[in-house]
C-alpha cells in the first residue's frame, strides 16, 4: 500500500514534469516501456575506446606507446575537470579549494608512478624504428597539456624565463601568448625558424588557447588564491596542496617524462633528434623551464633552485645535491 502511494506521488510529479513539453506522460511512459535495458559496454562506449589504438606500423610496442599516451590525456581532462570547478567557483569556501587540488594531485601522483611504463616498458629498438612513422607529431602537441597550464596561472608566469622579467599581467593575451616558454623551445634560435610540429600545433590551437586564457584572465587558479583573506592564504594544508600542485605538474611529472627521453633518445655520439624537433636536453629539465604556477608561496631560493636538484644528480651525479 506504502509501494502505491509513492508510485502515486511519483506519477504527479512526472505529470507535472512534462505538462510544459507539449507531450503527455502517458507518450514518456510508453518511451520508458521500450527502451533497451542499459549494458555496461554501452554506457561507457567500451567498443569505440577500445577500437581507438590504431598503430601506423607492426612493431607490437607502437600500442604500448599509444595506449598510454591515450591514458594520459584521459586524466589531463580528470585535472581540467577539476580545474573548470576551481575557476567557476565564485565562494571563498578553502576547504573545496583544497579537496579539488588534493584531487588534482592525486591524478598526477598516478601520472607520474605510472610512467616507468614508458620508461622501462618497451624496447628501444622498437621505438626507435616505429617512431619514424609518426613524424612530426610529437607530445608537444598535447593541447590539454597547454590548458592545464592556462587555467592554472597568468600567462605572465609562462614566458619563457630568458623574457619574463620584461612581462606582466599588463601585457595583452596576445603579447604574452607569442612569447610563452614552449614556442621558444621549438624554435631555432639562430634562424628564427619554427619547427614543423609547433606551426601545426600553431595553427589548430592558437584562436582556442587564446579564448581560453581570455576567458579565465584574473580567474585562474593562481588568481583564486590572491584573491584570498590574509588569513585564508595562510592555510598550511592550502599551501602544502599548491605546492604539491606545483612540484607534480612542473617537476616530478617533467622528471619521469625527461627519463623516458633519456632512456631511447640519448647516445654516446651525440643525441638522437626528437619527434618534435626541439633541442630536448635543453628544452625539457624543470629548471632550465623554470615554470611555477604560484610563485607568491615561494621564496627567493626556491624560485632560484626550482627542479635544480635533480638535474644536478642526473647530469653531475657525482655532486652532492645537499
Ligand atoms: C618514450 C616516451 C616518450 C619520449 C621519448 C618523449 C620525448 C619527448 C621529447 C623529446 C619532447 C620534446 C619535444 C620534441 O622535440 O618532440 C617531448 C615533449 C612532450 N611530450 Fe613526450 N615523450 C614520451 C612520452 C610522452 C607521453 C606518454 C606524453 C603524454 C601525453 C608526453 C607528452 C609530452 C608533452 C606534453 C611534451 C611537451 C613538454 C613541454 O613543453 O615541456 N610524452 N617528449
Amino acid at each position: 500500500m506504502k509501494d502505491r502511494e509513492q508510485i502515486n506521488s511519483q506519477i504527479a510529479k512526472l505529470e507535472e514534469k512534462y505538462k510544459d513539453s507539449g507531450q503527455d506522460l502517458s507518450s514518456y511512459l510508453d518511451g520508458l516501456l521500450h527502451q533497451r535495458y542499459l549494458t555496461y559496454w554501452d554506457y561507457i562506449h567500451l567498443d569505440t575506446l577500445l577500437s581507438l589504438q590504431v598503430p601506423r606500423t607492426h612493431f607490437p610496442d607502437e600500442e604500448i606507446f599509444i595506449m598510454y599516451h591515450q591514458i594520459t590525456e584521459l586524466y589531463f581532462k580528470l585535472i581540467l575537470h577539476e580545474q573548470k570547478q576551481l575557476v567557476d567557483d565564485k565562494s571563498d569556501d578553502v576547504d573545496f579549494f583544497i579537496d579539488k587540488l588534493r584531487r588534482i594531485n592525486s591524478y598526477y601522483t598516478v601520472l607520474i608512478s605510472s610512467f616507468g611504463i614508458m620508461i622501462k616498458g618497451m624496447e628501444r629498438e622498437q621505438f626507435l624504428q616505429y617512431r619514424m612513422a609518426l613524424l612530426p607529431a610529437s607530445g608537444f602537441q598535447s593541447a590539454q597539456f597547454r590548458m592545464i597550464e592556462i587555467y592554472a596561472t597568468g600567462l605572465e608566469n609562462l614566458v619563457h624565463v630568458s623574457e619574463r622579467d620584461n612581462f606582466s599581467e599588463a601585457d595583452t593575451i596576445e603579447d604574452l601568448y607569442e612569447h610563452i616558454y614552449w614556442k621558444k623551445g621549438a624554435t631555432d634560435l639562430s634562424t628564427g625558424e619554427k619547427t614543423l610540429t609547433l606551426k601545426q600545433f600553431e595553427y589548430r590551437y592558437t584562436p582556442r588557447l587564446i579564448r581560453i586564457a581570455k576567458q579565465v584572465k584574473n580567474t585562474t587558479i593562481y588568481h583564486k588564491y590572491l584573491g584570498l583573506s590574509k588569513k585564508q592564504k595562510q592555510n598550511a594544508s592550502l599551501i602544502d596542496a599548491l605546492k604539491a600542485l606545483d612540484v607534480n605538474a612542473n617537476v616530478n611529472w617533467q622528471l619521469m617524462h625527461m627519463g623516458s627521453a633519456h632512456r631511447y633518445l640519448q647516445r654516446d655520439s651525440g643525441d638522437i633528434d626528437a619527434t618534435g624537433g626541439t633541442n630536448w636536453k635543453e628544452y625539457l629539465p624543470p629548471s632550465f623551464q623554470k615554470i611555477v604556477f604560484f610563485p607568491e608561496i615561494y621564496t627567493e631560493e626556491e624560485l632560484n633552485n626550482w627542479g635544480k636538484q635533480w638535474v644536478d644528480h642526473m647530469f653531475n651525479p657525482n655532486k652532492s645535491t645537499h
